[in-house]
């Protein structure tokens, strides 16, 4: 059974509140945190997540997915660790160096919270696996990151298999999430290619009842 982690960034502004609690009402499994600094992408989201993030920890237990798309992770740590977050991702794309890769997977470790590493669409997935032995989750995105509402591009299901086949002959045991276009249509094929956290924005918050579109989603 795949896990929905509902993304907050286009949920309509000044109906935050009631839309969290109906997320939580209609069973995501994780609130999809998406922080963006106007540098790594153009947006920039940064305080409004912030804010989001710690109204939503405040209000239920679930989850808190962040999902950084930055390019100073180090303050962006610091910042989101306030909210207790499950999981922090960070993009390999935004590291100058491996040095850096492992620094910033052990600094997240160390505050006691799960890590993630994501990788843009052109960045190829070997890159990503002398690290999969240390981190909780491969983030592969399947559009550009930047903005909710895009369409995913197919070709990254070849991506979502290759680097599921590379976990299981390893033996390694984390999680694979794929975030960008997924909706009643695409959501088949990205489980078939072996996602197991399925990461909506818009397919979800433009529904009219979340629960169904949720579940609909996962099975
Ligand atoms: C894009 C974000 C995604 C996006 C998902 O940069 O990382 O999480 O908000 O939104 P939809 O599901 O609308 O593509
Ligand atoms: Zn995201």
């Amino acid at each position: 059974m795949v896990e929905i982690s509902t993304s907050i960034l286009s949920v309509k502004e000044g109906s935050e509140a009631e839309t969290f609690l109906k997320l939580e009402a209609g069973k995501t499994d994780y609130f999809h945190i998406d922080v963006m600094d106007g540098k790594f992408v153009e947006k920039n989201t940064y305080q409004k997540m912030l804010e989001n993030a710690s109204y939503i920890k405040r209000i239920s237990n679930l989850p808190l997915d962040v999902h950084l798309m930055v390019e100073d992770i180090k303050t962006a740590v610091d910042d989101f660790l306030a909210v207790e977050p499950n999981i922090i991702t960070f993009h390999l794309e935004a590291c100058k160096t491996k040095d850096e890769v492992y620094k910033f997977i052990n600094y997240i470790k160390e505050n006691n919270c799960k890590v993630g590493i994501s990788v843009k669409p052109d960045t190829k997935i070997e890159e990503i696996y002398e690290f999969l032995p240390y981190i909780h989750m491969c983030l592969i995105m399947t559009v550009e990151p930047g903005k909710g509402g895009q369409t995913l591009l197919t070709d990254m299901l070849e991506k979502i298999n290759t680097v599921k086949k590379y976990i299981q002959e390893q033996n390694l045991d984390l999680d694979i999430e794929a975030d960008g276009g997924i909706n009643l249509k695409t959501a088949p094929d990205v489980k078939k290619a072996g996602a197991n956290i399925l990461v909506a924005g818009t397919a979800i918050i433009m529904a009219n009842d979340f629960k169904i579109i949720i579940d609909e989603l996962k099975n």
